[in-house]
């Protein structure tokens, strides 16, 4: 996607978020939002979603609000790409996932990814948002950049 429309299209999906969201105070409904929004808006968005940590099992995330195939349910920390981006606390972009150590494949047609790690007003972590795209390469600082300042916006402030 041309780098121009990519900035277009997130400015633009970001306030149709925050205007979905204002004033609603449920977790879900703002995920689950958040997810359907960003999904539709770009092509090359395969799969779409959150895992949060499961409170009733140490360091264990499981899925969350998302849009697309058949998600994996439980990723454990420090696995896959989600599973680093919970533990190191660090945005993931990934080229090519099958040279990504550890790679859970949940869909066979998935070819990069980005996961960004999503925390609380008190710097609690409560999700990862995970991105799958078909294509190799899809996702580049553009994409890390608008991604984390929407999250902070929704989830942290
Ligand atoms: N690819 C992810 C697993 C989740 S799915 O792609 C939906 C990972 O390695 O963390």
């Amino acid at each position: 996607m041309d780098a121009s429309l990519k900035e277009q299209t997130y400015k633009r999906v970001t306030r149709e978020i925050l205007s979905v969201i204002e004033g609603e105070d449920n977790l879900t409904a703002r995920m689950a939002s958040l997810v359907c929004l960003l999904h539709h808006a770009f092509d090359y968005y395969f799969w779409t979603g959150f895992y949060v940590p499961d409170p009733n099992k140490d360091a264990e995330l499981v899925v969350g609000p998302y849009q697309g195939t058949l998600g994996c349910l439980r990723i454990p920390f420090g696995t896959g790409v989600c599973g680093v981006a919970a533990e190191k606390g660090e945005t993931q972009i990934v080229a090519d996932i099958h040279s990504f150590p550890g790679h859970i494949a949940c869909d066979f047609n998935s070819k990069s990814e980005i996961v960004v790690p999503v925390y609380d007003r008190d710097k609690n972590l409560i999700g990862v948002f995970d991105v799958d795209a078909t294509s190799l390469g899809a996702f580049d600082e553009i994409d890390k950049s608008h991604l984390e300042t929407l999250l902070a916006t929704v989830f942290s402030e």
